[in-house]
């Protein structure tokens, strides 16, 4: 017999995990929890069970957390704040390192009572999921200890509510918690029903840390808790993970109230191999991709695409390690693929896949246990980029697959999802990967490796994956805002006329759209008059038809975003120097309109502000983040795509060359909407473009009511970020319609701006996504 003979017919024996330790805590609490509000554990209320879904066993009951619960741990928070302000980064840094340390110190226990609750594999939670939990309290320790000197003019946000999922309930806790914590906000945090053991042994391990009471607060409960948490009145800032679904409902619930929100949804990630990629470390990647905690990963790699010269040698080489995995009880140190998380999961995934009809299904016959919630791994392949399985997220051990010919077709055929949280891919030529990284429309992209997390490098999705990214510099913004009192957001309307005619020539104005000057789809004029009430012009009321229109040309001109840093910046820096050029006219035409003093002033601060942008557009760059593996984690910034913005009507110049410059030097396209009171700046300023190079439906700029054309934009299915800056405070109904297709906003809650100050960089960041492209690299 040969040393491979005896490799290949050895078979694994059990390596179980003991269960000791949980269960005697467990059974030190009587299996009953309450909620742990102020620093206190509250008692047992209204109970549901939490069952190992490997054994199908109750593993505890924990408390239906009420209204007033909640109440009380939202003012718990709340009276907690000044303190751990006052504590200052130092002080907050100190208490995240011993929370790191005390979770290292119980990770055997933490590991263990997230097998039983979720069912995932002890080797998963031992060796990634705790590990990793600790490993973002250290580097945000690191961050609260850096706030002062690095973060100048931002502070807390205040209280945040917090709704986490059962697929990583300990990890996805310390995502959100320690961030929070860091930048000096308290937390009320639930987590999932089906699996709330770990976050009731975390608030334990917080009084043990020297965690203030107040500062985090755990309340248990399901769908119904949550949406009093995130809708609660004394909640600054709701973060949420889950389903897509959920996440819209949470848009919807919240808009218009003034919260931040982040939000990390749902994914049917592509995992593209291409012809050239190494097979079987490709093959290997599957198991981490779609087979790690059972294909219950929001990021899973579900959508297999395979180039078609290598396709039938590379499923044969997936379907002989598929027959290699071991399902079976999770708290066996050999097993890969665990437990569904509960039977109603289960029943989902089962229902989804019988439904299909479509492609060729194949299972290993891999040994299944006789009970408890198990999903057998499953490839499907053959099957219609459209189909409902490659467009649905399934959420279990599924994979579902396609080929493709050429590169072109693989990107093609991966950005044809309302998706984009991850992205795989597998070529061993840089040239090649390196091509198609920047291409797949992802938060996150992971080339020859998938499924690489850390603290330092961000995640989160762009379209229907959510907003905002959790870890790196770029996940604290999620948990700061600037600092001071914004005064309160004035109405400015339209100067009324006194029947006097307009002097001189009469000139037209009309919309901007594609390059072009548009006559408006309604035929309707409107008259924009000075201080005296006489006519100073007339502009057009722009109707959701040339809305339409704008966006639509905006859309043809996504060249734009591939223009290089400093091609933008010479564009921008010749809008400066044309508008310079008639600055005299400018400031003549704003001091009409607003029939105050300020054009000269506010014409040199849009040269300057435009100077700004130009400066900006080839220095605005991204990191190489310091992760913990043998390569690097690029954070590279991408534009938005399309923005629409309502401009300023307090400073129709200057309001409109921020917006303008910020989004054109990212690369993004603009459509934006002028003035409401005084349009006639913008509508001046269309010769300034045509003479400026800037390419035709970069730019595009309509007039007319701001309330009227801001739910259109707000619902278009192509604009992918709405700002606001009007004086009529339209945040309410934009971020309701902006739910369709979860697009970003940027909206002014009732705060007015001012716009002399230079604020570049929140406007920089607004126009970009951080694209996070992890490369390893060596032997
Ligand atoms: P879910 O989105 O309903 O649950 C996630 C969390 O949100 C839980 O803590 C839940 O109690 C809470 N929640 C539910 N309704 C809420 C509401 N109206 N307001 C505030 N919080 C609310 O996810 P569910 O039902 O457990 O799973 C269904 C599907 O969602 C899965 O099959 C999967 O496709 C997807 N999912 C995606 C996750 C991700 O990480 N992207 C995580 C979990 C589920």
């Amino acid at each position: 017999m040969t040393i491979k003979d005896i490799f290949e017919t050895m078979d694994y024996g059990p390596a179980p995990e003991s269960g000791a330790e949980a269960m005697a805590w467990l059974d030190g609490k009587g299996r009953k929890f309450g909620c742990f509000i102020g620093g206190s554990h509250t008692k047992p209320g209204a109970l549901f069970g939490t069952a190992n879904p490997a054994a199908g066993d109750l593993l505890a009951e924990i408390t239906q957390a009420s209204a007033g619960q909640v109440d009380a741990a939202v003012s718990a928070a709340r009276k907690a704040l000044p303190g751990w302000q006052k504590l200052g980064g130092h002080g907050r840094a100190r208490v995240l390192y011993a929370l790191a340390r005390a979770l290292q110190k119980h990770s055997r226990l933490f590991a263990v009572i997230e097998t039983l609750d979720n069912g995932k594999p002890i080797r998963e939670a031992r060796d990634i999921d705790v590990p990793l939990a600790a490993r973002h309290f250290y580097y945000h320790a690191g961050m609260a200890q850096l706030m002062e000197a690095e973060l100048p003019g931002r502070e807390a946000i205040g209280v945040c509510g917090q709704v986490i999922p059962w697929n990583f309930p300990l990890l996805m806790l310390s995502w959100k918690i320690a961030p929070a914590l860091a930048m000096g906000n308290t937390v009320v945090l639930k987590p999932a029903e089906y699996t709330p053991l770990t976050a009731l042994l975390f608030a334990e391990i917080c009084t043990e840390a020297g965690v203030p009471p107040g500062v985090v607060n755990i309340v248990t409960g399901d769908g119904a808790v949550g949406e009093m948490i995130v809708t609660h009145e004394g909640v600054d800032k709701v973060a949420f993970t889950g389903s897509t679904a959920v996440g819209r409902r949470i848009r919807e619930a919240t808009a218009g109230t003034g919260k931040a929100l982040s939000l990390e949804l749902g994914g049917k990630s592509p995992y593209i191999v291409f012809d050239d990629a190494d097979l079987d470390s490709a093959v290997e990647g599957l198991v981490d991709a779609i087979w790690f905690n059972g294909g219950q990963v929001c990021c899973a790699g579900s959508r297999l695409l395979v180039q078609e010269s290598v396709a039938e040698r590379f499923h044969e080489k997936l379907k002989a390690r598929m027959a290699k995995l071991r399902v079976g009880d999770p708290m066996d140190k050999c097993v890969d693929v665990g437990a569904i998380v509960h039977p109603v999961q289960l029943e989902s995934i089962t229902r989804m896949v019988e439904a299909n009809r479509a492609g060729e299904v194949y299972r290993a016959e891999t040994a299944m246990p006789a009970t408890g919630s198990f999903y057998p791994p499953t490839l499907i392949t053959g099957l219609d980029p459209a189909d409902t399985l490659m467009q649905e997220e399934i959420f279990g051990p599924v994979l579902c697959g396609t080929t493709f010919r050429t590169p072109a077709e693989a990107v093609q055929i991966a950005n044809n999802t309302r998706y984009g949280l991850a992205a795989t891919l597998w070529s061993e030529n840089i040239n090649l990967a390196l091509d198609i990284a920047p291409k797949l429309v992802a938060g996150v992209v992971w080339v020859n490796g998938t499924n690489m997390f850390d603290a330092a490098a961000g995640f989160g999705g762009v379209r229907e994956s959510g907003f905002g990214r959790e870890g790196g510099w770029e996940g604290l913004a999620a948990y700061t805002k600037p600092s001071g009192k914004a005064k309160p957001l004035a109405r400015i309307d339209a100067l009324g006329g006194n029947g006097a005619t307009a002097e001189g020539l009469d000139r037209t104005a009309k919309l901007y759209v594609g390059g072009k000057q548009a006559r408006p789809d309604g035929g309707y004029s409107r008259g924009v008059h000075g201080k005296s009430g006489a006519l100073l012009g007339q502009v057009p009321v722009a109707n959701r038809k040339d809305l339409r229109n704008a966006v639509e040309a905006a859309q043809s001109a996504a060249g734009w975003a591939k223009s290089t840093g400093h091609l933008r910046a010479q564009i921008l820096y010749y809008i400066a120097e044309n508008l310079e050029a008639r600055s005299v006219e400018f400031a003549e035409r704003i001091d009409a309109m607003t029939g105050k003093r300020g054009g000269q002033d506010e014409v040199a601060a849009s040269v300057r502000r435009l100077f700004t942008y130009a400066a900006w557009a080839d220095k605005f760059d991204g990191q190489a983040h310091g992760v913990p593996i043998r390569g690097v984690a690029l954070a590279m910034r991408e534009p938005v795509g399309v923005i629409g913005a309502l401009c300023a009507d307090e400073a129709p110049l200057l309001g409109l060359v921020s917006v303008m410059g910020a989004a054109m030097a990212m690369g993004n396209r603009a459509v934006l909407v002028a003035s409401e009171p005084f349009p006639l700046a913008a509508t001046d300023f269309y010769q300034v473009l045509d003479t400026s190079d800037v390419p035709a439906g970069v730019v595009n700029i309509l007039t007319g009511a701001h309330a009227e054309l801001a739910p259109v934009l707000a619902s278009h299915l192509d604009v992918d970020a709405v700002w606001s800056f009007s004086s009529s405070d339209l945040s309410g109904i934009i971020e309701r319609k902006s739910a369709g297709n979860l697009k970003r906003t940027w909206v002014n809650h009732g705060r007015a701006r001012d716009w002399t100050g230079e604020d570049a960089r929140a406007f920089l960041e607004a126009a970009t996504e951080v694209k996070t492209v992890w490369i390893p690299y060596g032997e």
